[in-house]
């Protein structure tokens, strides 16, 4: 071999060497750049599927029954329009006459058909409707990332007000007759957490 073929085959070495190189790195690159791109995925993935969970609960009777399209809350599993007329009016308290309070005490009256009761019985004000009834998983999704729409509550309030609020408690302890939310309180929480941690995905 002539030291100029030396230098030639040497060279042809070294590129063979690079160019694995370069494939490798690539390789690992392309590899780390799928990892980056399902990682992300999934979580919204996770988190769509626990908003669907938060949603059951949230469109289940105890929880729309307060949260009604319209401007009378709604009674009962079946989720009809409340009796005796009742309205939300401006504060959420009922209309002059017809206050809330006037029936639904502190705490829920024992017996069947009796008023269920909190100290804050109320539905939402009637400038923040925080309507339930009747949306789709996509839009009651929408609606609570919006603050205004929520009362101006971001999502970690929402996350408390569902955890710890005594009104949203009541949910659970509704009194003779009325079925539970189809998750317990403590699943519920975990799922919205869930849901939030995932960058609070929603569904189609
Ligand atoms: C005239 C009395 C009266 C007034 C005023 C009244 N309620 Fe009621 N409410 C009742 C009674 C009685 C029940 C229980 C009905 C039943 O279980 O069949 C009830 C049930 C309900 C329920 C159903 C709970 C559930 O999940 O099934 C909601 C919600 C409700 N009231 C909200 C309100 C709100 C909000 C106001 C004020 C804007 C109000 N009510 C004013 C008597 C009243
Ligand atoms: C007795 C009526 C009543 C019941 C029952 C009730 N809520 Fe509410 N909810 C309210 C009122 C009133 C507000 C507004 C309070 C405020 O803004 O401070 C509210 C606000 C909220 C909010 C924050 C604002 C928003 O945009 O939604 C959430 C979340 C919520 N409720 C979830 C629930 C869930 C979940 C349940 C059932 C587990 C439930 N509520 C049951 C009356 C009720």
């Amino acid at each position: 071999m002539s030291a100029r073929q030396d230098a030639r085959t040497w060279q042809a070495l070294l590129l063979t060497v690079v160019a694995a190189g370069v494939a490798t790195v690539a390789g690992f690159a392309s590899g780390a750049r799928v990892a980056a791109a399902r990682a992300p995925r999934l979580d919204a993935d996770a988190s769509r599927a626990a908003f669907l969970q938060v949603y059951k609960v949230f469109t289940s009777p105890r929880c729309q029954n307060c949260h009604p399209a319209g401007d009378a809350p709604l009674q009962g599993d079946d989720s009809h329009v409340h009796m005796q007329n009742v309205k939300r009016g401006k504060d959420g308290n009922g209309v002059y006459g017809m206050r809330c309070d006037t029936c639904h005490q502190s705490a829920n009256l024992p017996g069947a058909h009796m008023p269920p009761g909190n100290p804050r019985w109320s539905l939402p004000p009637a400038e923040h409707k925080m309507v339930f009834v009747g949306r789709t998983p996509a839009e009651l999704c929408r609606q609570l990332k919006d603050p205004k729409q929520t009362g101006g509550r971001s999502l970690a309030q929402l996350l408390e007000h569902v955890s710890t609020d005594l009104l949203v408690g009541w949910a659970w302890d509704p009194g003779t007759g009325r079925a539970l939310p189809p998750l317990s309180r403590a699943e519920t929480t975990s799922q919205m957490k869930t849901w939030i941690d995932g960058a609070a995905a929603c569904p189609e």
